[in-house]
C-alpha cells in the first residue's frame, strides 16, 4: 500500500528502511526514503509506521 502518494513510498519500503537502519526520528527516516517531503499529507501514518516496526525489532539487534 503507498504511504506517500506524492512520492509513490510504500509501507513495505519504509519497513524495510527501518528494520535495515533503526532510524530514531522522522526526520532520520526521512533522509533514508522520501516520505513527507511534498505534502506532508503521509507524515502521520509514515511515523506510525515507523514506530511500529521499531517495536518489532528484538533488542539485541540495536547492540550487534
Ligand atoms: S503524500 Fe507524502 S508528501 Fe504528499
Amino acid at each position: 500500500m503507498y504511504v506517500c502518494l506524492c512520492n509513490a513510498v510504500s509501507d513495505k519500503t519504509i519497513r524495510q528502511a527501518v528494520r535495515r537502519y533503526q532510524p530514531r526520528t522522522f526526520q532520520q527516516l526521512k533522509t533514508l526514503v522520501p516520505v513527507g517531503t511534498q505534502c506532508g499529507k503521509c507524515v502521520r501514518v509514515a511515523r506510525q509506521i515507523m514506530e511500529d516496526e521499531l517495536q518489532s525489532i528484538p533488542e539485541f539487534e540495536n547492540i550487534a
